[in-house]
């Protein structure tokens, strides 16, 4: 595994993180890396190109099979192969789930979160009821009394949309958490979606715990999962829905009715990921943890954000509380970060440090030239 450290490298092909904004700016905004992925997406690729016909495919026979495998030995899930319902991405899987139900108008979700969270919910016109997570210790906590209470209030069907491992807060939830969450959420009745996209980013000790672990196979739950994010391959949109409960199934798989399908490239290279992507994962678990150590290392030199990288991801949510023009700031300093609003903080930015470290240091320098406790140093 090998950072990119030449943005030139990253704009030839028109990227979305690097062509976007001006040549000067580093982006440290949308999800994913400035690396390379593992060798066997090159070597899928390129049998791809030597075959060199591109006709319509159709799922490949050892796709479920190494979804299966992976989670049985990763996260000691065992699931049937006929759960899983291949997608061309998490972002319309949610969509789906919520195409799937047009009685359930009420939709929890995280707050901040991912802002697909906020969109869904609001194009497929849903009531959304926001859940807090507030920062206790290092982490992005949510309460589960405020999960109970706001399910309590609600007379229609309901939905928690979730996101475990938490984007942005990196927050890896307990076995204890997810237990409490499906009990609530079966007690009420209510729909669990249930977005995994992370669980194989996790950069401290701790295990992820999927949603199916604690759900029964009767209870109506939509795990989605991709190894886009994984393996840095998110133009391969490639994701699956596993879903246990038949009906929850069969209510899903209508929605795949004229819908775009996972294109057959991005069928093989999500499977050779999963099967032979291990080792350069590994590697690049040990560079993300160095990268988070120098977020970590920079916070303390300011005392006026919170700075939360939590245990998985390569994002750090930072939070000023009072600052609303922080990534307007940032921008004219040459650092393109995520801004906090479609998140649900207006206060805040997200930044992503799957960069090279060169690049990330040099990024953390120029915001020090505009925070406030540098301000009264530069001067
Ligand atoms: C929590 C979460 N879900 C979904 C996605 C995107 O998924 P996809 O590209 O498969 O639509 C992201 C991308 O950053 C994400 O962070």
């Amino acid at each position: 595994m090998r950072w990119y450290p030449n943005p030139i490298e990253r704009r030839v092909h028109a990227s979305l993180k690097w062509s976007t904004f001006p040549d000067a700016e580093i982006p440290l905004w949308v999800a994913d890396m400035d690396c390379a992925p593992p060798p066997c997406v090159s070597d899928t690729v390129n049998r791809s190109l030597e075959h060199g016909i591109f006709g319509y495919g159709i799922e490949p026979k050892g796709f479920r099979e190494a979804w299966v495998d992976h989670l049985h030995k990763t996260h000691q899930w065992t699931i049937d192969p006929d759960w899983i319902v291949p997608i061309a991405g998490v972002v319309p899987g949610m969509r789906f789930a919520l195409m799937a139900h047009p009685d359930i108008q009420q939709i929890l979700t995280p707050t901040p979160a991912y802002p697909y969270f906020k969109t869904v919910p609001s194009i497929e016109n849903r009531i959304e009821h926001p859940i807090a997570l507030t920062r206790v210790g290092e982490t992005l906590e949510p309460s589960l009394a405020q999960i109970s209470k706001t399910l309590e209030t609600l007379t229609e069907p309901s939905a928690i949309l979730w996101c475990n491992p938490h984007n942005p807060g990196g927050k890896v939830y307990s076995k204890q958490f997810i237990e409490a969450l499906v009990a609530t959420a079966s007690k009420r009745n209510t729909l669990i979606v249930s977005d995994e996209i992370w669980a194989d980013l996790i950069l401290n000790d701790k295990p992820h715990i999927p949603l199916g672990l604690f759900a029964s196979n009767d209870q109506p739950t939509i795990t989605l999962m991709a190894a886009t994010k994984t393996f840095n391959v998110a133009g391969f949109g490639c994701a699956v829905a596993i879903i246990p409960e038949p009906n929850t199934r069969a209510r899903y798989l209508e929605t795949q009715i004229a819908m775009p399908h996972v294109a057959p490239l991005a069928y093989a290279v999500t499977e050779s990921c999963l099967r032979y992507g291990w080792q350069w994962h590994s590697e690049l678990l040990t560079a993300l943890k160095h990268n988070q150590n120098t977020l970590i290392d920079w916070a303390k030199s300011h005392p006026e954000l919170e700075v939360t990288t939590g245990d998985a991801t390569f994002l750090a949510w930072i939070e000023s509380h009072n600052q609303m023009d922080l990534p307007e700031r940032f921008a004219a300093q040459g650092v393109r970060l995520s801004p906090g609003r479609p998140f649900g903080s207006d206060t805040a930015v997200r930044l992503n440090f799957g960069t090279d470290p060169t690049t990330l240091h040099e990024a953390l320098r120029r915001m020090d030239t505009v925070l406030p406790s540098n301000r009264k140093e530069h001067s």
